[in-house]
């Protein structure tokens, strides 16, 4: 069904495909940061699981900690989506390394990069965070249906019947690609906990040199209210029509634990339930609060 993948993304795996196995590669050719789950499918972009903060780190640590190309560029320029239309075109100038973001599951994309010089980034949150973080970009972006009530919606979230589909579905597909890929796996709970040893070892699985001034200048730009303030990263420039700003901000709140402002202990004790039955033996350390 198109919720579960976006009809538009289809035609953008033959760009993919060429992107990853023809072009003419440098050190590493394409890194994809697949995010789940996965808002948007739109010619805009979506948010959640730190999609835009892994796009500022990998910004910074490419141009060795100079943060003008995350200033001065939006960050669906520099890290396109694969599911924008435009995303060919996006491809063609790119000299060096590509970064490309995707929130598309494994059974869509992986095999494709199979065998390829891809580099994959997987970045997943708790989802109960998640849930809620969603649910508020819902309302904000004008492209997508606003939510009813927000039990209404983690009713949804939990059906797997909201944008791309199920959570559950989404992670357990990008975890069985762990002997498949050149995959790094990352939560937005440990980019929380320690920013500095998630770019160190970020540096070593790109083979990006990764030096004390730029470790420095990365962490003071990909730092919430830095990027809060970058209209490069905020959504800022997005027209109104597509993104309401006075909805709400898209650099929300930027924390650990908010589902537990927003769930109740019914909610809460469903969703358990729900995860247990979905999740069992899942090697993901889902980190519920700080
Ligand atoms: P909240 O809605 O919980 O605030 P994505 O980019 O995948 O859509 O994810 C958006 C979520 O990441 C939002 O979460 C946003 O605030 C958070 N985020 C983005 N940059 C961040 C940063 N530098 N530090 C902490 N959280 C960040």
């Amino acid at each position: 069904p198109c919720h579960a993948v976006p009809c538009h993304a289809m035609p953008c795996h033959a760009t993919l495909y060429q992107a990853t196995q023809c072009h003419p590669v440098p050190c590493h050719a394409v890194v994809l940061c697949v995010a789940v789950p996965v808002r948007g499918g739109s010619a805009l972009t979506p948010p959640s699981p730190g999609t835009t903060w892994m796009q500022e780190i990998l910004t910074l640590l490419y141009s060795r900690g100079d943060a003008l190309p995350a200033k001065t560029i939006p960050n669906w320029e520099r890290a396109p989506w694969l599911e924008q239309i435009h995303f060919r075109d996006a491809l063609r100038d790119t000299a060096t390394h590509r970064l490309i973001t995707s929130h598309l599951p494994a059974r869509v994309l992986a095999p494709l990069l199979q065998g390829s010089k891809a580099k994959v980034i997987y970045v997943a949150r708790n989802p109960k965070d998640v849930v809620v973080s969603f649910y508020y970009f819902h309302r904000l972006a004008k492209f997508l249906p606003d939510p009813v009530s927000f039990d209404a919606f983690l009713q949804q979230f939990l059906e797997g019947t909201v944008h791309y589909g199920s959570w559950f579905d989404h992670v357990k597909g990008w975890l069985g690609q762990r002997q498949l890929l050149d995959i790094f796996y990352i939560t937005y709970e440990e980019l929380h906990r320690d920013l500095r040893g998630t770019a160190q070892r970020l540096s070593t699985f790109l083979g990006c040199p990764l030096g004390p001034e730029t470790l420095e200048a990365l962490e003071q730009h990909c730092s919430f209210s830095a990027m809060r303030d970058n209209a490069m990263t905020n959504y800022t420039l997005i027209p109104r029509e597509i993104m309401d700003h006075s909805q709400g901000k898209f650099m929300r709140k930027g924390v650990v634990g908010d589902w537990r402002e927003h769930f109740s202990p019914l909610q809460n004790a469903l969703f358990d339930r729900v995860y247990q039955e979905e999740m069992p033996d899942i090697d993901l350390s889902v980190h519920w609060s700080m």
